[in-house]
């Protein structure tokens, strides 16, 4: 089994819309580490983020807004990439009720922006559109979505998802079906952890900053359940997908599912009891009850990612347990002053090295 090519990427152009983001930063650090030179594109007002706390190499930033046509189209133009990677979104579904107009600009119209965008730049070969596993109709189902499955979206944040889904497969078969143009396909996958998330309405960042000033967390849906993963195996996937783009292969239906295997579902409450344990000092959590903001999450969503296990080889290295104790230990040294570069760079090494393991070992 591998997991990445590094060679493929060692010098490749890579556009990263929403590096400021958490995903993007991770997914900036992790290429710079396989030796690729990296553009990132977006913007991001929220006062602390982990990308502002990194020490990126062959990388190139501009902050501008994916709305910005002119803006990205100049930064496309001038940084001619061969891979985009497309993460710049208003993320989060609570928001996303409050401001239904702006997630769907962001989301949707910005989606076909880049696409339009990528359509006048030859050097483009492949192009990711990060989505999520939120874009299908949720029946709350036991079984995993499959990429074959209808797409939904009860609340603003998963319809836009499941909008820029319909966008990006009908622009694909619209400008991209010709041979040598740029091979596009859409990546979803669940709820991601890792250290230097910051953002609100999410466990793991607000188990941090309340068990970093020694308050109870509060938590929502304790008995939901949902697959959690490191957010570096993802960012893995989303890779080995550019990898198979790049290499021209054939892709039926241009989707792929990321998510953890089936039996690594973990529910809210087992995440806070593992969190506050490896965080120590007797930290703890207490159940909120507000019945207004349960109805608006969801709840059981799993996806089946037997696809880019077949066709692509890839597989989650850390199970849920690992990716949450790993991420408690990260809040908790950086909250005890080690450095953000020192800490990402760290977990990417022991996730490339696992590679090595799983090789060594036939997995
Ligand atoms: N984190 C998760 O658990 C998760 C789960 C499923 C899907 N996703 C998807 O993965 C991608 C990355 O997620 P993330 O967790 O890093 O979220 P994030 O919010 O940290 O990152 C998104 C980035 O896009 C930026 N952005 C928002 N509007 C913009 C605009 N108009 N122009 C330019 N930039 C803009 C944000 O400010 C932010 O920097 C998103 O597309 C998200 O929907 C994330």
């Amino acid at each position: 089994m591998t997991l990445l090519n590094f060679d493929l990427w060692t010098g490749r152009r890579v556009f990263v819309t929403g590096h400021m983001g958490f995903k993007g930063a991770w997914l900036c650090a992790l290429l710079s580490r396989l030796g690729a030179e990296t553009f990132g594109y977006g913007w991001d007002p929220r006062p602390r983020l982990l990308y502002r706390e990194l020490d990126l190499k062959r990388h190139q930033s501009l902050e501008g807004n994916i709305n910005d046509t002119a803006m990205l189209g100049a930064a496309l133009t001038g940084f001619r990439p061969e891979v985009v990677l497309h993460l710049a979104a208003q993320s989060l579904v609570l928001p996303s009720y409050a401001d239904p107009i702006g997630t769907f600009d962001t989301n949707v119209m910005g989606t076909a922006r880049v696409l339009d965008a990528v359509r006048n730049i030859p050097s483009i070969r492949a192009v990711v559109v990060v989505t999520s596993d939120k874009v299908y109709r949720n029946n709350e189902w036991v079984w995993g979505y499959r990429e074959t499955d209808p797409l939904g979206g009860k609340d603003p944040y998963s319809a836009s998802k499941a909008a820029a889904e319909i966008v990006v497969h009908s622009m694909a078969r619209s400008y991209f079906a010709d041979a040598g143009a740029a091979r596009i396909a859409t990546a979803r996958a669940g709820n991601v952890i890792g250290g230097g998330d910051w953002a609100d309405h999410r466990l793991l960042p607000d188990a941090a900053r309340a068990f970093s000033t020694e308050q109870p967390l509060p938590v929502r849906n304790p008995h939901s359940s949902r697959p959690w993963q490191h957010v570096l195996d993802p960012l893995a996937g989303y890779l080995m997908l550019a990898e198979q783009l790049l290499a021209q292969k054939p892709d039926p239906l241009g989707a792929w599912n990321f998510g953890p295997s089936a039996d690594d579902v973990l529910s809210v409450r087992e995440v806070a009891d593992l969190f506050a344990g490896a965080w120590g000092g007797g930290v703890s959590w207490r159940a909120e009850n507000d019945p207004s903001q349960a109805a608006r999450e969801a709840g059981l969503l799993a996806i089946d990612s037997s696809l880019a296990r077949k066709e692509l080889g890839w597989l989650p290295r850390w199970k849920a347990k690992d990716a949450v104790t790993r991420t408690a230990s990260w809040y908790r040294r950086n909250t005890a002053g080690e450095s953000a570069v020192v800490l990402v760079d760290e977990d990417i090494r022991d996730f490339l090295d696992n590679r090595f393991k799983c090789a060594d070992a036939g997995v």
